[in-house]
């Protein structure tokens, strides 16, 4: 037995071999350079010893059975690096094959976590065993930190599954799977209960399968569904890339065009040509700038604010018991089920019994849609329901420990609602307010405990945005930031933490692009090349329809609040470009979809087409404009106002930035966030400034850059 090297092996009487990843002193398994070594000795072992070995069982003594490649190594890879990283693919795939044409059967016993490079391991065994435990996911989620699975995920999938179906259900998607599902998809084969149960049933099928090969080292092997010679698949293929592009709304992603050309060549060729294809594709989009930006925001800033990085120190993890929530509308129905969903009793109020119960419908239809789907149980769902009591009476607050408000946008209507409900909480009950727009420490201004007063901002629809926006107040204190934390977190949602300022972070700086948007109209250029635009940048919603959603009112409501404060305090106001067209459409009685009309036309309240009058009467039709200048137009104001948070104090970390960005107001993910997107820029944060010069020369102050950032460009000059 071999001793403190990252694999070790071990045979058994049977003459069974059980290779233990087992990476010493690390808390998971990675793909480094100490893994490959072990690894190659483990298999140049097996291979010299394998007249006497009967099978092989791939293990691991991690709670995650691996953990993938090593993205610390892959986060800093230039073009410079690309020979290295061929290289380095090489022997992987190497190791792999050697492994799946050993002549004796091998199976990965996967009682754990296997993401990425995870399961390729298993993928180049003959037979995949996953462990049926809460919290155990199985996949090749690459794409969504801008990569393909480099180790010989694409060609096994694709020979696995067919082209269409390892495609554009696995590699394309990214999904980390229950193991019901991966068993479903086809990456496990197996599924066992227990670890015990995983080691016995990977004996027994060793003992059923002395003879075990790949299905495409079998004579006579066809791929599933064909290659791109066979004429059925040759007449769907030409879709595919169209498909991907209505995917991505036409963002710079390249990690998925990657995927599909190496499915596409790989199956035109033998397996190690397949593998070197695959290389290729895999090495251009780890030396490239999206997989760093990606990365980035998707696992080193998600990590670090999911592992409490904004959290103050010393405070207890908390859990309400009860919930009160204020306000049942749109935002109140969803913030209850959610709660709900946690597991918390809710007291869901409003001004009338109709009106609470029209909230608690919401979350009826939704566990109604999810029994359907078979997302959840008949009796989950309504043991869900039991939780939420709608009610008209401040009496039913009783013994509450949060109360989370989400009444109109009004300062007096929200003092008043924490006045009266106020001798009903438990006394030192969380106070949160879901304002959008409404400084907390104005807010907190109405409520006897100010320290106790937070921002709570959710984003809708509430049950499937997966950000909250906390706002410290200025008398906010550290014990209820914790508490909001702990809140945020336990309806499994990211926190991510900012200063008080109006309109905070994010509502603030999406109104930068909605007005971007509005701007383009005003200077005559055609609504449908606008949407294309923001489409290409990368936005998951064009920027027109997003604008008619959010409703045409509140940015001028929130444009003549912020005038007055700007004109009460002696300054002179700089109108926007955006606002002449916002007030022409609001006078023409179309303020945005829910008042049936806007930049679009609604039937029905569907959309059905942009409204004609932009090209006949705003004369918006000039179709001869740089998309692409466009695109960083909507990306740039965004970018710096962002910057301006940050000299005010609003931001205090890249982090919250970029994912707040991405997770709350749909920045897009290529750019791994709002502050990556400048740090990624060609030419870095100088070449970001001295692209907003330009455009600034060109439209204006709103592209003129703080000097903050003009000073960082100069020190890294
Ligand atoms: P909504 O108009 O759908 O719902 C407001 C609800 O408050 C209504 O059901 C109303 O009857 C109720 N209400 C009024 N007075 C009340 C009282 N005295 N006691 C109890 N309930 C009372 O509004 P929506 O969209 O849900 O917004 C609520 C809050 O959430 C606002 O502050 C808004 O700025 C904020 N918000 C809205 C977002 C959105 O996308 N709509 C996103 C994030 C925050």
């Amino acid at each position: 037995m071999t001793e403190q090297k990252a694999v070790r092996w071990e045979k058994g009487e049977d003459g069974i071999v059980v290779v233990t990843l087992d990476d010493p002193g690390r808390s998971a398994n990675t793909m480094n350079e100490r893994y490959v070594a072990a690894m190659d000795e483990c298999v140049d072992a097996l291979v010299a010893d394998k007249e006497n070995i009967t099978g092989v069982i791939v293990t691991s003594a991690k709670k995650t059975f691996f953990a993938g490649g090593d993205l610390d190594a892959m986060s800093t890879a230039t073009a410079a690096d690309a020979p290295a990283y061929m290289e380095q693919t090489a022997v992987v795939k190497r190791q792999f094959r050697k492994l799946e044409t050993l002549g004796r059967p091998v199976v990965a016993a996967m009682g754990g976590t296997a993401l990425g490079g995870g399961l390729e391991i298993g993928l180049a065994c003959h037979h995949r065993i996953g462990l049926d435990a809460k919290g155990v996911v199985y996949g090749l989620p690459e794409v969504t930190l801008g990569l393909l699975p480099g180790g010989g995920g694409v060609v096994r999938t694709v020979r696995m599954l067919g082209i269409a179906n390892a495609v554009m259900n696995v590699l394309v998607q990214g999904q980390r799977h229950k193991p019901a599902k991966a068993l479903e998809i086809g990456i496990i084969d197996e599924l066992a209960a227990t670890p015990e149960e995983m080691l016995d049933k990977a004996r027994a099928w060793i003992a059923a399968n002395p003879d075990a090969k790949q299905p495409w080292d079998q004579p006579g092997y066809k791929i599933p569904g064909g290659t791109p010679s066979n004429p059925k698949l040759a007449s769907v293929l030409p879709a595919f890339p169209a498909n991907l592009r209505k995917q991505l709304k036409g963002a710079p992603m390249p990690a998925p065009r990657n995927i599909l050309a190496a499915a596409v060549e790989g199956t035109q060729v033998d397996i190690e040509t397949a593998f070197r294809i695959e290389a290729r594709y895999f090495t251009e989009l780890v030396t490239g700038q999206v997989s760093k930006n990606m990365t980035k925001a998707f696992f080193y800033d998600l990590q670090a604010i999911n592992g409490g990085k904004s959290r103050p120190d010393g405070y207890e993890k908390w859990q309400p018991t009860k919930v009160a929530v204020l306000g049942a509308g749109m935002m109140g129905a969803g913030i209850a089920y959610v709660c709900a969903l946690a597991g918390w009793d809710v007291v869901l109020k409003d001004v009338s019994p109709e009106a609470a119960q029209k909230g608690k419908a919401y979350s009826e239809g939704l566990v109604a849609k999810g029994v359907e789907r078979g997302r959840t149980t008949q009796e989950k769902g309504d043991a869900l329901l039991a939780r939420i009591t709608p009610t008209d009476s401040y009496a039913d607050l009783a013994g509450c420990d949060i109360v989370i408000e989400a009444v109109f946008e009004s300062v007096e209507l929200k003092h008043r609602v924490f006045q009266e409900a106020a001798p009903h909480l438990a006394p030192d009950a969380l106070l949160c307010s879901n304002t959008s727009t409404l400084p907390i420490t104005e807010l907190a201004k109405g409520v006897d405990r100010p320290a106790d007063f937070i921002g709570l901002h959710f984003f809708s629809p509430v049950d499937k945005m997966p950000l909250v926006e906390i706002i410290r107040g200025e008398q906010t204190s550290d014990a209820a930031l914790a508490k909001a934390f702990d809140v945020t977190l336990g309806i499994k949602k990211t926190p991510i933490v900012v200063n008080d300022s109006r309109g905070f972070f994010t509502s603030r700086v999406i109104g930068t692009f909605l007005n971007e948007g509005v701007a383009m109209l005003a200077e005559g250029i055609d609504p449908q090349t606008i949407e294309q635009a923001s489409a290409q940048a990368g936005y998951p919603a064009p920027v027109l329809q997003l604008m008619d959603e959010l409703t045409l009112t509140l940015p001028q409501k929130i444009r003549n609040e912020s005038k007055a404060a700007v004109q009460a305090a002696g300054g002179t106001w700089d109108p926007h470009p955006a606002e002449q067209v916002l007030d022409r459409l609001v006078e023409a009685g179309r303020p945005g979809k829910s008042g049936g009309a806007g930049f679009y036309d609604y039937a029905d309240g569907r959309r059905t087409r942009l409204w004609p009058g932009l090209r006949t009467e705003l004369g918006a039709t000039n179709h001869d404009v740089d998309l692409h200048e466009l695109s960083e137009r909507m990306l740039f104001v965004e970018a710096i106002e962002t910057q301006k948070c940050f000299d005010e104090g609003v931001l205090t970390t890249d982090a919250d930035a970029n994912i707040g960005s991405i997770f709350g107001i749909g920045f897009p993910a290529w750019t791994g966030g709002v502050v990556q997107y400048v740090e990624g820029y060609p030419g870095g944060v100088a070449g970001f400034v001295a692209r907003a010069d330009e455009l600034a020369g060109k439209y204006g102050s709103r592209f003129t850059v703080p000097e903050s950032l003009r000073s960082r460009a100069a020190e890294a000059a």
